[in-house]
């Protein structure tokens, strides 16, 4: 019988992260299981950072952003010597299997861990959306959310200048917090990885929109165009004013949706049920309204996200 277990989040917290710390308590305290977090992800197990959670010390965090847990990202887990070490810390605490919290990052060092012979378990916890073989991952709900609300401010403003304003959001390499915040908030253009939209486009769409509602707001996904260049060039060659604004971080903040708090409560459930089992190197996902399990390899190498989305939006343009 497992008696003892270990958690961690790695990487960008998000929303909805500490929702499931919560619930992994819960559920272990009811099943005898004892739970140790490790502060500060995967650094924190190198460091030996380890803290017993109980009823009383996670109570009342489930609606908190953030992760109380702490996070970092640890570049150094990536070598074999140092996994090896922290298992040795893993042993030493007498934790016989761990639960990691995090996106791609912390998944790959959790394949290490499992193949390196120590029971693990993955939850998807990212605002980005990007782990393909899951269809949602906790907090990318409430991110898309807060950007929502970000843009529909955006627009007060952008309307009473007559402005067009091109906004970054974030998502890594990932299109989805693109996609989804843009069909939720009705902007006017979304640009993404992969869809080359001209600059002619661009701006005769600029300019059909100022004079159709006084605004224009185009939504542009991390790492595909620099938006301040970009709003440069439409000014230029439009004439209306223009500016680029960074969301940044204030995406990862925010107490989690309502979707992410029952997703997390359900994934951290589930983590544990693995662990006891002891049915290990296994990812929590969401497909298809259930949520299932299934290696940590398949989960990063399948796709079962949504395709349609960005189709979508284009057939409302
Ligand atoms: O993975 C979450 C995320 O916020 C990405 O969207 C972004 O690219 C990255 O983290 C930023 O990382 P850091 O917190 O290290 O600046």
């Amino acid at each position: 019988m497992v008696k003892r277990i270990g958690v961690l989040t790695s990487g960008g917290d998000a929303p909805g992260m500490n929702s499931a710390i919560s619930s992994i308590v819960k559920v272990a305290h009811h099943k005898g299981i004892e739970v140790v977090g490790i502060l500060e992800g995967y650094r924190g197990l190198f460091d030996e950072n380890f803290k017993v959670l109980n009823l009383e010390n996670t109570a009342n965090i489930s609606n908190l952003g953030g992760t109380i847990l702490k996070s970092s990202r640890f570049e150094d887990f990536k070598k074999e010597e140092i996994v090896l070490k922290c298992i040795e810390h893993l042993k030493k605490q007498q934790i016989e299997g761990l639960i990691v919290i995090g996106g791609d990052g912390t998944y790959h060092g959790a394949m290490s861990l499992s193949k390196l012979g120590f029971p693990t378990v993955a939850i998807p916890g990212t605002i980005d959306n990007d782990i393909s073989g899951t269809e949602r991952t906790i907090g990318f709900e409430s991110a898309v959310s807060t950007i929502l609300e970000s843009v529909e401010k955006l627009k007060d403003t952008a309307r009473s200048h007559s402005r067009c304003l091109v906004v970054e959001v974030m998502g890594r390499h990932c299109g989805d917090l693109a996609q989804y915040s843009a069909i939720a908030s009705d902007v006017d253009l979304v640009i993404i990885s992969g869809n080359d939209i001209d600059l002619n486009t661009i701006t005769q769409t600029v300019k059909d929109m100022i004079k159709l509602k006084d605004e224009c707001m185009i939504i542009v996904s991390e790492n595909v165009t620099d938006v301040y260049a970009l709003a440069k060039m439409i000014e230029e060659a439009t004439q209306i004013e223009s500016r680029g604004i960074k969301l940044g971080y204030i995406q990862r903040g925010g107490s989690p949706s309502v979707g992410d708090r029952i997703l997390s409560v359900r994934m951290g459930i589930k983590a544990v049920e693995l662990l006891e089992e002891k049915n290990t190197s296994k990812a929590v996902c969401f497909i298809k309204g259930r949520i299932v399990h299934q290696s940590i390899e398949k989960t990063l190498s399948d796709d079962v996200k949504d395709i349609g989305i960005y189709e979508d939006f284009q057939k409302l343009r």
